[in-house]
């Protein structure tokens, strides 16, 4: 009952049935028309942008499909859009909601362009591309929500939100929408690969009756764009989500160049962990498995990494989930039974290679699967390792590591998941009730799930966050996130 948990008045945004033909009819009409669409997207500021720098964008399941052309902002952009930026305080409470709700209602209905964009931007399959509009969707409603229910919301000013292009319109979304909820201005930086997907966002978010000065857009690179509105005297938060090391670095210079009192918000990556008990139902567990290490090619940062399977049932647990995995459909996104689209694109594709190449050459690549060959594909993999201590970083795509386990190891494996020093998501398949009690009281992560896949959480049910190397807090999604957008709040970060 997600409604009653957090005081929300509404519940989640409408999905699509992907079984059922109407449904998948009611896709295909609705995105046809921007199956060939070249879209233009680029700076979005109240003052005229002068950024002439193209980028042409590519899809990466197929690099002769050609999405739109792409401008950045360059530095005199983003102090001009710094220099004009101004909090939202001359609008009241009510409104801004009103105006959130509506930007709501405006994402719904163009939900043909945003899936034909997240597909061939993005290349999330059609799965993912509903998940992502739906959250979206929710986040606009809940924090409007939320802000309408705080007692005082006196917003701290102006927020840089940098968001990645994994979640390229949920996150995008959720980071500003919170910002603009309680009345701060933003300056947006969406990652530098998703940004038509931000544009088409940040003008419908206009239209609904943002004003331009109070959300300003600026696609550009990172260290033109990103690394000057995140340690900038004049800016009075930053909300950051991508890998762990950016956001230290962007802590490092905000301590540097930013006003003391302005909080980052990040969240980042997780080593994640699951374990499979001997006592898990098989079918279960192998579905949870593969939802959560391959669904959206494992670029979520919630996704599982390694899985412990208890040694009893290791053999017959891990032959199951090679013929599971042999059933996946690689390929084209748009194809609506496709399961596991491309990587980003060709960088990480090479990355994540390398790294499946290195493990083979130790001889620890147990199963890899095949994937096209044109476009940013990784053939999903299996790989042994003897626990958390053997990976040294989060790899971020469809790769999955394996380790067995005694139980009376099962202490030991919690010590070791706490000392990886990450704590996002972690996923626990058992029936032993006081398994489930102790481990989950011992183990420091922001999100556990029992019994079910690890990743896709709910807004409004499932605040989402991590703790150390994770994130800040708070969760996005949660009760206490807006209030850290004003000056107001008095809570304790991870919640
Ligand atoms: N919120 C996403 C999930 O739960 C990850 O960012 O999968």
């Amino acid at each position: 009952k997600p409604q009653e948990l957090f005081g929300k008045k509404r519940l989640n945004s409408k999905g699509w049935d992907l079984h059922n033909e109407d449904d998948l009819l009611d896709i295909e009409n609705a995105r046809q028309a921007f199956k060939t669409h070249h879209w233009s997207g680029g700076p979005l500021m109240i003052a005229k942008a002068t950024g002439t720098e193209n980028v042409s964008v590519k899809n990466p399941a197929d690099p002769s499909d050609s999405v739109g052309t792409l401008t950045y902002a360059n530095a005199e952009d983003v102090e001009t859009a710094l220099k004009n930026a101004r909090a939202w305080q001359d609008c009241d409470q009510a409104e801004r909601s009103r105006i959130l709700r509506k930007a709501a209602d405006l994402f719904e209905e163009n939900f043909g362009e945003f899936f034909a964009l997240l597909t061939r931007e993005a290349g999330k399959v059609t799965a993912d591309a509903i998940g992502e509009l739906r959250e979206a969707v929710d986040f606009l409603h809940y924090y409007a929500d939320q802000a309408e229910a705080l007692e005082e919301s006196t917003p701290r000013g102006i927020f840089t939100c940098i968001s990645p292009w994994n979640f390229p319109l949920a996150i995008f979304t959720g980071q500003i929408s919170a910002g603009l909820s309680v009345g701060n201005g933003v300056l947006a930086k969406p990652a530098q690969t998703t940004s038509l997907c931000a544009t088409v966002a940040v003008k419908l978010l206009h239209e609904a009756g943002v004003p331009k000065d109070v959300l300003q857009l600026l696609p550009g690179e990172g260290r033109v764009v990103g690394a000057r509105l995140a340690a900038h005297a004049n800016i009075d938060g930053v909300c950051f989500t991508g890998s762990m090391l950016t956001a230290q670095s962007i802590n490092k210079s905000m301590a540097q160049d930013a006003p003391v009192s302005a909080p980052l918000i990040a969240e980042t990556g997780g080593i994640n962990a699951m374990i499979v008990d001997s006592t898990a139902l098989p079918e279960q567990a192998i579905k949870d498995v593969i939802i959560s290490a391959f669904q959206s090619a494992g670029q979520r940062c919630s996704a599982l990494r390694i899985l412990y399977v208890q040694k009893d049932i290791a053999a017959a647990f891990i032959e199951m989930l090679y013929g599971t995995m042999d059933e996946l459909n690689l390929g084209d996104p748009w194809i609506f039974s496709t399961d596991i689209g491309p990587v980003i694109d060709r960088t990480a594709q090479d990355k994540i290679n390398r790294y499946v190449q290195a493990a083979k050459s130790e001889g620890k690549l147990l199963k890899q699967l095949y994937c096209p060959t044109i476009g940013s594909f990784v053939a999903p993999a299996v790989i042994q390792v003897g626990g958390i201590g053997d990976m040294a970083e989060e790899i971020f795509g469809p790769i999955l590591h394996v380790a067995t386990f005694k139980a009376c190891e099962l202490d030991q494996i919690v010590d070791d998941i706490n000392a990886s020093g990450f704590g996002l998501t972690f996923g626990l398949h058992t029936r032993i009730d006081e398994r489930v009690e102790k481990i989950t009281s011992n183990l420091n992560v922001g999100n556990m799930y029992v019994n079910r896949n690890q990743i896709g959480a709910i807004v409004g049910s499932q605040p989402f966050g991590g703790e150390g190397l994770s994130g800040t807090g708070p969760k996005a999604g949660g009760p206490h996130y807006v209030k850290r957008f004003t000056i107001d709040e008095n809570t304790t970060t991870h919640k």
